[in-house]
């Protein structure tokens, strides 16, 4: 039984951690990662004290039985562990080893489809009449015996797959492997809340939720439109029709509020969602879970961005005035689908989004490897890894890119992610890029990760503070200030590729820089502050008690 209590708003405080299993760490040496890995590397996230990361929260992508056809994403069993990541003891000790460190975890919930191994899919395409037929989403083939409708897999190709034995297509938004969940019926409702309450009795903080603007289709099943701004050759060939029936219908925001209504029976409970949106549909499901606001849809926005400070400013202040009293913001600048952030970007510009990242108001969220600057691993895309890639063949699709093992070490092979070989190759720059050599580099990514993680830990106004842009002055550089009651922190962003001079009689301590990433720690007194291209610092100021 869960008991309801005063909720504890952790993320208000804490940076969260997204582990990719598979790539983390490898205990047993069959070359992909796994639960025991990630309990004996945890030192390296949290060990108490500052020579460590400092992350307040982990969320790891799928660890459920899979045929992993999606690596992981494809659930056979939400209720139970892949063998090839450990057990359900390795997963309890896990949660206990991460709580006794102060860290919260969370997992990943794939509500919109199963795999086709699920036990509810062997039983729906059993029969036309089957108990759970209806738990997924069947129909007739078109006249000309082809697909249903028009709708597209976000992984290329017909969004249908006929099945033989009962002649009706089902849905599947991504993979064939992936059917997609019917949850328009209220036995997947209860079902799926319940894996929800399954994880949380086991101790789990919360969730993110995968693909989320796909949980309802247009229940007559029209076609979608073409989309105008499709480019045979050039856009994806999934894009080439608007979701306007196959995703984003009405109701997706209640469904999130029951869900949200579930993780809010934990104290600690916390749910992020998966959606690329703009401010208002952000603005939109933050409000599905205003009954109980302990949710959080992703914002990707910061790597959307015209590269100005003007453009930066005006996005932040929108955003901030978008929100509610409860809603509490979020950034994110990588995750396990998209290229490595210093590899869309470039170091330098990094260096300058994970400045604000976390000088920012809001939970700022890690993905594995970008806090050591890591690159995209380069292969031939015919041995891709990845199943999406192969259906869907555009250039720049390969998610196996940024899933490259965590290089630990220096040691070329395993890089300390393996002691067998790893199931991606390394990538390229591990050699330079490992955690043992950039924990003692103060030039490196992760010195700059680390100071930030710390000091928004220690500056109360970097955790907590309000947030207000300033005029600086100067229209190549943005300035915001971070305000608690006594603490200020003022925050400059050079975004030219030439030297800036912000006059804005700032008096405070230099903590914090993308140059010198912890400042001279010297009292400046007001005069002109001159920043090297790309480069943004941290000045706090303490007001005095009289
Ligand atoms: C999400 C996941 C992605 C997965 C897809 C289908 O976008 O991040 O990795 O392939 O959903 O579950």
């Amino acid at each position: 039984m869960l008991h309801p209590h005063v909720h504890d708003p952790w993320y208000r405080r804490e940076t969260l951690y997204q582990i990719y299993p598979l790539s983390w760490a490898d205990a047993n040496g069959d070359g992909f990662g796994d639960l025991r890995g990630i309990i004996q590397h945890l030192d390296y996230l949290n060990d108490g004290t500052a020579a460590s990361l400092g992350i307040g929260a982990i969320w790891l992508s799928p660890i459920y039985r899979s045929p992993m056809a999606d690596w992981g994403y494809d659930v056979a069993d939400h209720c139970a562990v892949d063998p090839r990541f450990g057990t359900m003891a390795d997963f309890d000790e896990l949660v206990t080893v991460a709580h006794e460190r102060g860290m919260k975890v969370l997992l990943d919930y794939v509500p919109n489809h199963t795999s086709v191994e699920h036990e509810w899919f062997r039983d729906a395409r059993l029969s036309r009449q089957s108990a759970k037929r209806d738990w997924y989403i069947w129909a007739d083939p078109a006249a000309d015996g082809g697909p249903p409708n028009n709708w597209l897999s976000r992984f290329g190709g017909s969004a249908w797959t006929l099945d033989e034995a009962t002649g009706q297509y089902y849905l599947h938004t991504f993979l064939a492997q992936q059917p997609d969940l019917n949850w328009r019926n209220p036995a997947v409702r209860q079902a799926m809340l319940g894996v929800l309450r399954f994880w949380l009795r086991r101790g789990v903080d919360g969730f993110r939720t995968d693909a989320v603007s796909s949980l309802l289709k247009d229940e007559q099943l029209r076609d979608d439109p073409p989309n105008p701004d499709y480019r045979p050759g050039i856009s994806s060939p999934a894009d080439a029709n608007l979701r306007l029936h196959s995703s984003s219908q009405g109701g997706v925001t209640e469904l999130l509020g029951s869900f949200c209504e579930v993780v809010a029976e934990s104290p600690s409970g916390f749910l992020l969602s998966e959606v690329y949106a703009n401010l208002p549909q952000l603005q939109a499901l933050y409000g599905a879970c205003h009954e109980h606001p302990v949710h959080a849809p992703f914002n990707f926005n910061l790597l959307a961005l015209d590269w100005s400070a003007a453009s930066y400013r005006s996005f932040l202040d929108a955003y901030e005035a978008s929100l509610g009293p409860e809603d509490w913001p979020n950034y994110v600048l990588g995750n396990h689908d998209r290229p490595r952030l210093v590899e869309r970007v470039g170091e330098e510009r990094a260096r300058l989004l994970v400045f604000l990242q976390f000088t920012l108001r809001g939970l700022p969220i890690i993905y594995n490897g970008d806090e050591l600057g890591l690159h995209n691993v380069v292969k031939d895309t015919t041995i891709s890894q990845d199943s999406a890639a192969q259906v869907l063949t555009v250039a720049d699709f390969d998610r196996d890119a940024a899933r490259a093992p965590m290089p630990w070490t220096a040691q070329p092979g395993g890089y300390g992610f393996t002691t067998g070989q790893p199931w991606l190759p390394a990538a390229p720059d591990s050699l330079a890029h490992n955690v043992a050599s950039e924990e003692r580099d103060p030039d490196s990514m992760l010195y700059l990760y680390r100071h930030l993680i710390h000091l928004r830990r220690s500056l109360g106004a970097l955790a907590q503070g309000s947030y207000r842009s300033l005029d600086s002055g100067n229209p190549a550089v943005l300035a915001f200030v971070r305000e608690t009651g006594p603490m200020n922190c003022y925050i400059l962003v050079n975004f030219a590729e030439i030297p800036q001079v912000v006059k804005l009689g700032i008096i405070g301590h230099w903590v914090a820089g993308t140059h010198e990433v912890e400042g001279d720690g010297q009292l400046h007194g007001g005069g002109p502050i001159e920043l090297a291209p790309h480069e943004a610092r941290l000045y706090e100021r303490r007001q005095r008690r009289n």
